[in-house]
Formats: C-alpha cells, structure tokens, sequence
C-alpha cells in the first residue's frame, strides 16, 4: 500500500493506473477510520469493478464552524494506516494541506467556493449552513487531484452523498458517484468516528435512534400511514430516550423535498439528534409503493 501526501504525486499514480487500462475507485474520509469506510472499499472494489482503490484521509477544516468539533475531532493516524493496508487498500492519500496558507491562520489564499443551491439547503445546513459548502468544495478539490473513475459515499451522510452526486452531474466530472449502505454497530447505532465521543450513558441511550427508525419502517411497511405520524413518532421516541431532536424529516429520496402524506413511494426519513454533545445522523429508506 502507498501512503502519498502530496497532490501531484497522487494525480500522477492514478494516471500510471489509468494509462495501464485500470480503473480507479475513490473513498474519501477524514480518518478516524471504522467498519463504515472500511465496507466502502469493498464497495468500491464490488460494485465499481475498480482494480485499484484510493482512500483519502483529510480532516476538512472548511466544513467545520468555528465553536464546531474540529479540534476534538477524532484523529488515529497509525491505527488508520494499519486499518486501511488489511482493508486491501491501494493507496492512501494524506495531504498535509489542501488550501495554500493552510493552518497559518487569516488571510487564507482560496476564494474559490463549490455550492449546490437547493439540494443543500435544510436539514443538516439549517444547522450548520457552511457545511455543504465546505464538503463540495473539498470533494471537487480531491476529485481534481485522484482523478477517479468512481467515488464511494455512505448513505449515513443521506445528504451529503446527494449533494455530490448533484454536483458531479452538475460540473461534468466524468465519476461515478455510488451510495454505500449504512454499516452499524451490533446494538444498531450507525456508526460513526463521533460514536468514539459518547459518555458510555449516552451511547446506550444513543441506540434510541435506529429503534425509532425501525420501528417506522416496520408501521409504514405494514399498513398506509401518514409521513407527519412517523416523524411525530420517532421524534417523540428519540426525545424519551433522552436525546435532542436537531431533525426528524421524511423526504423524497433524490430531491430531498419533504414528503408530504401517506406513504406510497420510496421515502427516507432521516435524523439528526444530539445525546450530550454529540450529534448523530442517520436514516432508513422507505420503500413503499
Ligand atoms: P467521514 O465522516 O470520515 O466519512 C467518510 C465516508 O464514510 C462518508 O461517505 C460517510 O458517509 C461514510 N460513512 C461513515 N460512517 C458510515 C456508516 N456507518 N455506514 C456507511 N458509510 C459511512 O463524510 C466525510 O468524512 C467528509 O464530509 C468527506 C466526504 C470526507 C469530505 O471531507
């Protein structure tokens, strides 16, 4: 496995595969690494039938606010690298910087910004409104320098994994931009690099979430129910189980408007919930009608 921190090096080992007739799949993270990056390098391999993998491990300081966990983020450098090589990994890239006068406080050299307009509005941005910002221009950025032919996103990240497929529809990247399951711990948590910031209470509590959206799965795959009684009824749950509602939203799979009345097509209900400081996400699909 190759571990390269520089652009240039990265663009230039991706076209040596690329001019040997490989193709070249993509998982980016920002480390921290678990079972759900991991199953996205066999998804990569799997679903993409790419010969060679690349996994980027950059902590993104652009889609963090200030006051957010940038600094507390978790960060495994060795045990990511370990992680990575038993994964099978090809490659990983690990710039040191990514923005010119990275690290060196104001006056930061980059004015150039990614925005997709609608798909990042609501849900995750009515909190953190630079966030979808700071993810595509980064993910442009990574896209310019692996030059992939494929990109593996979670779909614990509901919207993040729809904005960049927008935006590589968008902008032309010639990438295929595929959604992997989200992978969960054995109690049904999603899991998540944050998970590792839980009390040991709010963990147990935190398992609330996945009960909440099983059990709407289950009603709505049942019986006709209403998008307003689900939310109602997970939020209610997850608010019992001693968490903090951020949001609780059905929506329309690929435009992520909200839905609205009973069940009768795909849906995803998706949540945002803090337990302490901690936010978590995640979501199922719905697949009625
Ligand atoms: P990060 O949170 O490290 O996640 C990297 C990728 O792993 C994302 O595509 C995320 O959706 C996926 N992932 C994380 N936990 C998962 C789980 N339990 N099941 C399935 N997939 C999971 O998301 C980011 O980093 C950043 O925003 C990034 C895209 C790298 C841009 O900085």
């Amino acid at each position: 496995m190759e571990i390269i921190t520089d652009a240039r090096e990265m663009r230039a080992w991706t076209r040596a595969r690329r001019a040997r007739g490989e193709r070249v799949a993509f998982v980016p993270t920002m480390g921290a690494l678990h079972e759900g990056h991991l199953a996205l390098v066999d998804i990569a391999r799997a679903r993409c039938a790419c010969d060679a993998v690349v996994l980027s491990v950059y902590v993104n300081e652009t889609q963090f606010a200030p006051g957010e966990d940038f600094d507390a983020y978790p960060r495994v450098g060795d045990a990511d690298e370990r992680a990575a090589r038993a994964r099978g990994v090809d490659c990983v890239f690990a710039p040191k910087r990514m923005y010119a006068n990275e690290g060196e406080g104001e006056g930061a050299a980059h004015e150039t910004y990614v925005e997709v307009a609608e798909l990042s509005k609501g849900l995750c941005a009515k909190t953190r409104p630079h966030f979808f910002k700071g993810v595509a221009t980064i993910v442009t950025k990574l896209f310019n320098v692996v030059e992939p032919d494929a990109a593996v996103f979670g779909k614990k990240d509901y919207q993040q994994w729809r904005v960049i497929r927008r935006m590589a529809r968008d902008l032309d990247f010639d990438i295929d931009v595929v959604g992997g399951e989200i992978v969960r711990e054995s109690d049904g948590l999603a899991m998540s690099s944050r998970n590792l910031l839980l009390t040991t209470e709010n963990r147990e509590k935190a398992t609330v979430i996945y009960q909440s959206l099983s059990e709407a799965k289950a009603t709505a795959e049942r019986a006709p129910t209403t998008s307003d009684a689900l939310v109602t009824r997970v939020s209610e749950r997850i608010r019992d189980g001693g968490g903090e509602v951020d949001y609780v939203q059905a929506m329309e799979p690929e435009s992520l408007t909200p839905y609205v009345g009973v069940l009768d097509s795909p849906c995803v209900i998706a949540v945002a919930a803090k337990f302490g400081s901690v936010r978590l996400l995640d979501n199922v699909e719905i697949m009625c009608g």
